[in-house]
């Protein structure tokens, strides 16, 4: 296993040339272009890991999968699902576009409509408290206390979120958001500016491979929670190529504009990657290429 890692990384990082890192935040724009690292858990708690997988990034929209789980344990299933649809949008992730011209309800928890209307939804006082409890739920599933948020990328993002704070006023209006709007987009703007690495991410890939059980076989979600995550992460994690994500590899995914992707294998394996340099649908060009050849090389699409 380990020396597959070490090749998946070596053969992809000529292809990492022909994706961008995301600029739309200046802090972003940083990351090293060429930068590849994967990193697997299995249920034993053997670690594997090749290139740089240790690096730290913000994990973005791989956050979207966290507040959901946190909302749902916080409002039950039916309430969630009631301000929020589970349907591929098929419009990229930041699309305003159909929540006017079908039900007001954002499609799905994934793209950022729904992720600000989920973010909306967990419980706390005041924005401090929920980020609060999501950074300690983050925490607790990643096994990792150091677990923080990147503050120069939450600056950015509030800076330059103008499309997203649109959408939340949208939402208000529509009586999808019912709480506090300007704190709806805090604790989103927040939840996306945590840091993490391929390690951290693999470990939240074996949290659901096991059904909500941490590495310590600790019971924290229901399984029912799990189950309803993976399958949006494979019908709308990677957003407008989740059809084509589900084809090449076959595996629940959910991607970050930082170049993060968390993957799994049910009951196996937790799988982290990391490489900033995206395709034009905002997802890691590099990470999604190395998902594939490892999905390929062990047999492990689920269909
Ligand atoms: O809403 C935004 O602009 C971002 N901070 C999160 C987007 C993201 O990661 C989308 N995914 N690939």
């Amino acid at each position: 296993m380990q020396k597959l890692l070490e090749d998946l990384v070596k053969n992809n990082i000529e292809i990492t040339k022909k994706g961008n890192v995301a600029n739309y935040i200046p802090e972003l724009d940083k990351a090293r272009k060429d930068a590849l690292g994967i990193c697997i858990i299995d249920n034993d708690e053997n670690l594997y890991f090749a290139g740089d997988y240790e690096e730290k990034f913000t994990i973005q929209s791989i956050s979207k999968i966290i507040t959901l789980m946190l909302a749902i344990m916080d409002n039950g299933e039916e309430y969630v699902f009631s301000k929020v649809g589970m349907e591929p949008s098929g419009d990229p992730f930041n699309s305003i576009k159909k929540l006017e011209t079908s039900s007001n309800k954002p499609f799905n928890p994934m793209i950022n409509a729904g992720a600000i209307a989920v973010a909306s939804m967990i419980k706390g006082k005041d924005a401090k408290e929920k980020i609060n409890r999501i950074l300690d739920f983050t925490r607790l599933i990643t096994e990792d206390d150091s677990i923080d948020i990147n503050y120069k990328i939450y600056c950015g993002e509030n800076e330059t979120g103008n499309k997203n704070r649109g959408m939340a006023y949208y939402l208000k209006n529509d009586g999808i958001i019912e709480g506090n709007v300007e704190e709806a987009l805090e604790v989103y703007f927040k939840q996306c500016s945590i840091n993490a690495n391929t390690y951290n991410l693999a470990k939240l890939g074996l949290f659901l491979a096991n059904d909500g059980k941490t590495a310590k076989k600790e019971q924290i979600i229901a399984p029912k929670i799990a189950k309803i995550v993976k399958s949006l992460m494979i019908t709308c994690g990677s957003y407008d190529m989740s059809g084509e994500v589900a084809v090449r590899v076959g595996l629940p995914c959910k991607s970050g504009v930082g170049g993060g992707i968390v993957s799994l294998v049910p009951n196996r394996f937790g799988i982290g990657v990391f490489g900033p340099s995206l395709d034009t649908k905002g997802n890691s060009i590099g990470g999604i290429a190395m998902l594939e050849g490892l999905s390929s090389e062990l047999s492990l699409s689920i269909f």
